[in-house]
């Protein structure tokens, strides 16, 4: 059996306004009725799968009940991190949470806040990959590149690994977030795929990596889990051991690092929402290349999204081409498409004003 890990503490600003602090992306329903973490609870359910893990901040936890309770879900352990230290720290502890039970344990580490639309074919990828995993390897999952972009980890294969096979191949490095010329290079040299943030293994495998790379982190993550409390079905980390561990991706702190790292190539559709102008490709724009869904109307648009997420509130756009408007009741984000990742810059703005 494997057990998600759902990772959902990220902010998310670059999908302001939907995506606020108190409420950011994965709860929100970005794409069709249900939030993108109910989405990807969903995916990683089923035969194979214990009930997920859910490791989140205080101000979530109950979001995360709900919303897991209106898909008829329940995790198996929710895990409350005392403040944000990034994805190393919490991956670590739900290993170790795993290991004390079962050192074999499968995790399947997973963002909440991504579109992965085929549900079976990622499913039968993840399975693919567990004899792999079972052996003692780190397993990434891998897109295909075709943009230079630098807010990803990029993996390269090794010498004669194919990256379109349907089983794990050898990697001989993970580069995470390349500047932009290294990422130019990663694109044309043809034999790197994307990280795709998603990671398979053992909890014994994933600690003892730990243990090699970043002892000081396995000592006061297992201070935080020993001197953890249960209440209400919430496991809460302790405060102060967890406030000395360092702020870091597992990225960083153990891909980028380890030698027993393969990838699981995947290629059925995969998107991390990392901007607007992403929303406006995945939720299918029509002939003219619009999206307007309820409570928003396009007249004379082409290329253009435009959202109400507000019921007092309808949106007309007329003759736009090339832009993102997302109204909701207490903001409206008016941008050009082609700058849709510079939101950030709004939330920090704003953030500024006070
Ligand atoms: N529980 C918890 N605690 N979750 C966290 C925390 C934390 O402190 N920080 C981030 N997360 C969650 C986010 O909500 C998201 O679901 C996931 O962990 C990944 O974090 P991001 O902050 O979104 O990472 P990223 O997008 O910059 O980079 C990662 O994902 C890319 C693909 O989308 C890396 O793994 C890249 O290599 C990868 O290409
Ligand atoms: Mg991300």
């Amino acid at each position: 059996m494997i057990t998600p890990i759902l990772l959902c503490g990220g902010s998310g600003t670059r999908l302001w306004p939907l995506s606020r602090k108190s409420y950011p992306k994965q709860f929100a329903k970005l794409m069709g009725d249900e939030s993108l973490f109910q989405a990807s609870a969903k995916r990683l359910s089923g035969e194979g799968f214990t009930a997920p893990m859910v490791l989140t901040g205080d101000p979530f936890r109950f979001i995360v009940t709900e919303q897991l309770a209106a898909i008829e879900q329940a995790a198996s352990a929710i895990m409350i991190e005392p403040e944000g230290r990034n994805t190393a720290p919490a991956i670590l502890a739900a290993a170790l949470f795993l290991e004390a039970k079962d050192p074999e344990a499968l995790m399947l580490v997973a963002p909440s806040d991504h579109v992965i639309p085929d549900e079976a074919a990622f499913r039968a990828a993840v399975q693919a990959a567990v004899p792999r995993a079972q052996g003692g390897e780190l397993i990434t999952f891998g897109i295909s590149p075709d943009r230079p972009e630098t807010g990803y980890g990029y993996l390269e294969l090794a010498e004669g690994a194919g990256p379109q096979a349907a089983e794990p191949q050898k990697l001989a490095r993970f580069v995470e977030k390349p500047d932009a010329a290294r990422a130019t290079e990663m694109l044309a040299a043809g034999n790197f795929l994307w990280n795709a943030g998603i990671f398979l293994f053992t909890a014994a495998t994933i600690r003892a990596a730990y243990e090699k790379y970043t002892p000081d982190l396995v000592k006061g993550v297992r201070a935080a889990l020993d001197g953890a409390q249960t209440d209400l079905g919430f496991t809460r980390l302790a405060p102060e051991p967890w406030a000395g561990i360092e702020d870091i991706s597992v990225d960083y702190a153990i891909m980028e690092k380890a030698d027993n790292l393969a990838v699981m190539p995947y290629s059925a559709g995969w998107s991390d929402l990392g901007g607007w102008d992403a929303v406006w490709l995945e939720s299918g724009p029509d002939a003219e290349g619009n999206v307007a869904a309820d409570r928003a109307t396009a007249i004379g648009c082409s290329d253009t999204l435009l959202r109400s997420e507000s019921e007092r509130l309808q949106v007309v756009g007329i003759g736009l081409k090339d832009i993102i408007v997302v109204a909701m009741d207490d903001a409206v984000l008016v941008a050009h498409k082609s700058e849709a990742q510079r939101v950030k810059e709004a939330v920090s703005a704003l953030k500024a004003k006070g």
